[in-house]
């Protein structure tokens, strides 16, 4: 079976780009790219690849695409095999857009929770290197992709088998606590590149709990919790260590109403000797809700 091997590019529907780029480039120095329109997507990279951020101007928020990606086109014909095998249409594209050639061929389709999603292989880089230009030194990314993503499903179980048996993920381990029930899941070796929850928390199917940025170091995460926490970006969770994959972080509310975490120090799995379990809380220490 034809496995995905990492998380490429997130595209949100925001009604708030100012914030959105006030706390990514002018917080976390992530880098925006050249605009010619106000319709236009905001695109912001924060690594070698043309861009792994995608916000679109729009009258609601919300995630608009979650892009994993493949290294070779028969992987992509394997997978939108899987895909159809399992009863989901698939639609494929060319290059995306036009003048940006965003990628050499896609396809998209719908998770069975609704989740809208893309498969892609030849993602195109930018020349330049990306410079950081804030206060952090740097992002994890390259093979281990963008970051991690969590979203919520009605259907848990169905969900959970969607993603291990159709489009390929393994098993990193689970954490069930307080009626919450957790499934995590690595494509290459970050710990988890995908987190499925059930419906707990007063939070519903298809809703889209968070995604996270690694950065390079506890100071660079150090550093962002002060400079967000002085500029006002409201908290949803405070400072603290998970336990399955070690991070330490903090999580912000952002101008589009889900988290976004930004940690360090997330383990690397080795899957020669790596065995799966099962946590009762999800962190070790900190991590306080913070009440709106
Ligand atoms: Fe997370």
């Amino acid at each position: 079976m034809a496995a995905v091997a990492r998380l490429g590019a997130l595209a949100f529907n925001t009604t708030n780009i100012p914030e959105w780029r006030r706390i990514l480039v002018g917080m976390l120095g992530m880098e925006e790219r050249p605009r010619t329109a106000e319709t236009d997507p905001m695109l912001i990279r924060y690594d070698d690849l043309e861009y792994r951020l995608a916000f679109h101007p729009s009258e609601d928020d919300g995630l608009r695409l979650m892009t994993w990606e493949v290294d070779t086109p028969e992987e992509l014909r394997e997978i939108a095999a899987q895909v159809e095998g399992a009863g989901i249409a698939v639609e494929w594209h060319e290059h995306g857009d036009n003048d940006t050639r965003d990628w050499t061929e896609s396809i998209t389709f719908k998770d069975p929770q609704g989740f809208p999603l893309a498969v892609r292989y030849g993602a195109t880089w930018d020349h330049n290197e990306f410079r950081p230009s804030g206060i952090v030194s740097g992002f994890v990314t390259g093979d281990m992709g963008l970051g991690h993503l969590v979203v919520i499903a009605e259907d848990y179980k169905g969900m959970v088998d969607f993603y291990l048996n159709v489009l390929g993920f393994k098993l990193s381990d689970y954490i069930v606590w307080d009626g919450a029930d957790a499934t995590f899941f690595h494509c290459n070796g970050r710990h988890h590149s995908l987190a499925i929850m059930n419906e707990c928390f007063g939070q519903k199917g298809g809703q889209f709990n968070h995604f996270m940025v690694e950065v390079n170091d506890l100071d660079d995460t150090g550093r962002a919790y002060d400079l967000m926490t002085r500029s006002g970006v409201p908290l949803t969770m405070d400072f603290g260590r998970h336990t399955n994959d070690a991070m330490t972080s903090f999580y912000i509310t952002s101008p589009s109403g889900f988290a976004m975490e930004v940690g360090n120090g997330g383990i690397v799995i080795d899957d020669e000797v790596w065995e799966v379990k099962t946590w009762r809380a999800p962190m070790r220490w900190g991590h306080e809700l913070v009440k709106g």
